[in-house]
C-alpha cells in the first residue's frame, strides 16, 4: 500500500477542519497527517504527498509556498495532489494557475479547491478579524441599511469536494 502525506498550513483553522475530514475519509490507509512546520513534513520516504493551504490575499498562504520552494525537486518525482481554502470558492482556479507553476500542476493528479470559511471569531488577529468582516458584509450585501440579498451565500468547507478527492486518492493508493 502507498504512503501518503497530507500536509496542510492554515491561518484562521478552515484548511486544518478540511484537512481533518480529508484523512477521517482514508481511514485504513497508510496515511500521516501534519502542518507544514512538523518534521514529518519531510516529504522524501511517502509515495503520495497532498498538500493544503488557505488563500490570502490571492497568494497561497507562505508557509505551503516556502514548502513547495523547499520541497520542489522532491515533490516532483512524487504523485502530488493540492487543495486550497478560499473565501472566493468560484476563482479556485484562478488561484491555481497564479500560485502553482506549469510543471506543478500538470504533475498534480488533482487540484481541487474545498470551499472556505469567512468567520471573524476564528481569526486570531484583530486584522484578519477586520478583513473578515469585511468580505463577509460584502458578500452579504450589507449596504448602509444593513440588507441583506437574498442570493448571498457565505462559503463553508465542501464535504463533498473533500469526499470525491478522497475517492481519486483511494484508487491512486492501491
Ligand atoms: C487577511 C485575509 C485575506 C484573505 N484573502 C483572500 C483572497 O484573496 N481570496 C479569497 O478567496 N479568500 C481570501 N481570504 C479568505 C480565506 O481564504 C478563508 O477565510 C479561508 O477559509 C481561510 O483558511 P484558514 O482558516 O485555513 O486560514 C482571506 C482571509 C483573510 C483573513
Amino acid at each position: 500500500m502507498k504512503r501518503i502525506l497530507i500536509v496542510y498550513a492554515t491561518k484562521t483553522g478552515s484548511t486544518a477542519t478540511a484537512a481533518q475530514l480529508l484523512y477521517d475519509r482514508l481511514a485504513g490507509r497508510d496515511v500521516t497527517l501534519c502542518t507544514t512546520e512538523e518534521a514529518s513534513a519531510d516529504p522524501t520516504a511517502y509515495d503520495i504527498v497532498v498538500i493544503g493551504g488557505c488563500i490570502r490575499y490571492a497568494k497561497l498562504y507562505k508557509p505551503v509556498r516556502e514548502y513547495l520552494k523547499k520541497w520542489d525537486a522532491v515533490l516532483a518525482t512524487k504523485q502530488t495532489g493540492y487543495f486550497i481554502l478560499c473565501g472566493y470558492p468560484d476563482s479556485a482556479e484562478e488561484f491555481f494557475e497564479k500560485n502553482l507553476t506549469d510543471a506543478q500542476a500538470e504533475r498534480a493528479f488533482d487540484l481541487a479547491c474545498f470551499g472556505g470559511e469567512m468567520v471573524p471569531a476564528h481569526a486570531k488577529s484583530l486584522w484578519d478579524k477586520l478583513v473578515l468582516k469585511i468580505e463577509r458584509d460584502h458578500i452579504l450585501g450589507g449596504g448602509n441599511n444593513g440588507d441583506q440579498r437574498e442570493d448571498a451565500v457565505l462559503p463553508t468547507i465542501s464535504e463533498e469536494n473533500i469526499a470525491v478527492f478522497a475517492n481519486k486518492l483511494k484508487q491512486l493508493s492501491l
